[in-house]
């Protein structure tokens, strides 16, 4: 288990490769693809180690920062979908993008990378 404060706020596991399941299993996983002026940022939560998506356990929101101004939200439901959502942003190689997620049970997780 790593040093992250669990269920504290915002939680942001600093060392993912120490990170034991009940952190990986919520931390969002980012890919950003460049495509000329734009990149696609697809974040989702589960990558790592599978999260439930159950009527009582699951994620109900993704939302990207970009330069840590907020430019997307997906509400989600336990029913009919997976925690996988993407979005089209207009940014500049460099750009801070973080992801978002909220688990219904566990609280708010962060993860972070910069657009190619
Ligand atoms: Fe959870």
């Amino acid at each position: 288990m790593s040093d992250a404060p669990i269920l504290a706020g915002i939680n942001k596991v600093a060392d993912l490769e120490a990170a034991g399941d009940f952190e990986k299993k919520h931390t969002p996983y980012i890919e950003c693809v460049r495509d000329g002026d734009t990149v696609r940022v697809t974040v989702k939560v589960g990558h790592y180690v599978s999260h439930p998506n159950l009527p009582d356990h699951f994620i109900e929101w993704i939302a990207v920062h970009a330069a840590g101004v907020p430019v997307a939200r997906f509400d989600l439901s336990a029913v009919a979908t997976d925690p996988e959502v993407s979005c089209v942003l207009r940014v500049e190689p460099g750009t801070a993008i973080e992801a978002m997620e909220s688990c219904n049970l566990h609280g708010i997780w962060v993860a972070e990378t910069v657009a190619p």
